[in-house]
């Protein structure tokens, strides 16, 4: 299990990817992004078993914090000045040493596999299901960026230059693959950058931070950070001399980060408001299983999650989708991630008033099809809920409630459909189950949101293959997708008058 093979499944994958979505189809050479962990077969449960034994008794996921811990605006200025001074030699360096740094955190993070899902998982709730993916996409991050980066680099009609420093905010729900995307990309083009983890994920940060310098990153040029939020924190974040922000959290936030430095460049990933159509012309199978899935998985706590349904015409008359969805979602298995058979862990924390208005009170006109259960004395542990009856414009339908609650709306029309998929404020990602090529194509000229998929669930994007980005109130900044050919070129800046696509 803590072996990660890049390899090319393309063949084997490449027609059900092409079917299942709009990116581009599988090419030769594609990373993966595909785990290499089984969890079904006996080696690893033993495996599993073993590393449940060991954050049961406490032994592990002790990563020491190794943040510099900031408590004063001079300790702030101190670390800034380290990397500003650091960052002229790596950025001297060829692009090929930066990239062979990168390729050498692949190989560390592969090594760490086991350490990465055990810390997520005592860390944040993650699932060594959902985690062990999420590594493999931290891996693929690190080799597609590099390559990426000589790619640019041998262009000739392109002089870039790297900025001098980068401020990457990652969120917990990604603790490895987010932050691992954002710093290496900046890292690569010969930025030094400073991390600020989420408080909710420090140690998931800091074995990230260990691994970057054991793999070859600089001390100065990569620098994690832990700054309280206060004016010390402030100082940080609205420091002069950051040239940019990688972020990736709640609008809010990115919007509030955005108002003490209105010249600093963003790229920043958000909220969203996301829903899948199931139409009469779809595999209800299929639509049924992918809906409960991404609308499940890690419980969820993404920002890509299904959080909404909307049954087109005769799929809401016939109530067999949602027989079929309710049995899918009872069937999944609640319980501590550390067990395999889980199939949806914890939230991270109690649910606040807004997540907890989600889960127990009902708007006008609707019922529980599924009503949340609270398992646990804290709060974490939940079993899926899921409302029918959600009215367009009603708060269910408009509000990001980043939690295991989904609702069922229903419209007449296709056209209906996307109207209310459209009608939040976001534009993360949005799915179409349908199986007829003329509604595959209304729909994709219609609806509006960064990240399409058809007959597939509508989270786990793949580096290179479905590079990630927002629309609307899902992005602050510049929208390059991360993972695709255009990010690196949104973090540097052109010598010449040429104009990024
Ligand atoms: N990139 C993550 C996903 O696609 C958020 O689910």
């Amino acid at each position: 299990p803590d072996t990660h093979r890049v390899q090319d499944r393309a063949a084997e994958t490449g027609a059900r990817l092409e079917l299942g979505s709009l990116a581009l189809p599988a090419v030769p050479g594609a990373f993966h992004g595909t785990p290499d962990t089984d969890l079904s077969t006996a080696a690893n449960q033993e495996w599993a078993a073993g590393i449940t034994h060991r954050i049961r008794g406490s032994e592990l996921g002790v990563e020491e914090s190794r943040a510099a811990r900031l408590t004063t605006t001079d300790e702030v200025e101190t670390t800034v000045q380290a990397a500003l001074a650091a960052q002229p030699a790596w950025a001297a360096m060829p692009v090929e040493k930066r990239a062979l740094v990168l390729r050498r955190v692949a190989g560390t993070l592969a090594a760490h596999r086991a350490e990465l899902l055990e810390v997520m998982a005592s860390e944040t709730g993650k699932t060594f299901e959902q985690g062990d993916p999420e590594v493999s996409e931290a891996i693929d991050f690190a080799l597609f960026y590099a390559e990426q980066a000589e790619r640019l680099a041998a262009r000739r009609d392109l002089a870039l230059t790297p900025r001098t420093l980068t401020l990457v905010t990652p969120p917990w729900n990604f603790p490895v693959a987010i932050p691992t995307g954002g710093a290496l990309a900046a890292l690569v083009t010969g930025s030094a950058v400073i991390m600020k983890p989420a408080p909710q994920a420090r140690r998931c940060g800091a074995l990230l931070g260990r691994l970057f310098h054991e793999a070859g990153v600089p001390e100065g040029v990569f620098t994690l950070v832990d700054v309280p939020e206060d004016e010390v924190g402030r100082s940080l974040i609205a420091h002069p001399r950051f040239d940019q922000l990688i972020l990736t959290g709640a609008y809010d936030t990115a919007a509030l980060f955005a108002s003490w430095r209105p010249d600093l460049r963003i790229l920043a990933e958000t909220s969203g408001k996301n829903a899948i159509i199931v139409t009469p012309q779809a595999d209800l199978d299929l639509a049924a299983r992918d809906v409960a899935l991404s609308a499940f998985g890690h419980a969820g706590q993404k920002c890509s999650a299904a959080s909404l349904v909307i049954t087109v015409g005769s799929v809401s008359r016939s109530r067999r989708f949602n027989a079929q969805l309710a049995d899918a979602v009872l069937s999944l298995e609640v319980g501590e991630p550390v067990d395999p058979t889980v199939r949806m862990g914890p939230i991270i924390e109690p649910p606040g008033e807004k997540l907890a208005a989600g889960l127990t009170e009902l708007g006008e006109g609707e019922t529980w099809l599924a009503e949340p259960r609270r398992l646990d004395e804290e709060g974490r542990l939940w079993t899926p809920g899921v409302r029918i009856g959600v009215r367009e414009g009603s708060a269910f339908h408009r509000t990001e409630y980043f939690g295991p609650v989904l609702g069922i709306m229903h419209a007449d029309t296709l056209e209906d459909a996307v109207r209310m998929q459209n009608g939040t404020d976001y534009g993360l990602t949005a799915g179409l189950h349908s199986l007829e090529p003329s509604e595959i194509a209304w729909w994709t000229e219609h609806v509006e949101a960064g990240n399409l998929y058809v007959n597939r669930g509508i989270t786990g994007a793949i580096v290179q293959r479905q590079p990630f980005g927002g629309w609307k109130r899902s992005a602050i900044g510049q929208t390059a997708k991360a993972g695709g050919p255009h990010y690196l070129l949104h973090l540097q800046d052109l010598a010449d008058s040429a104009s990024v696509p």
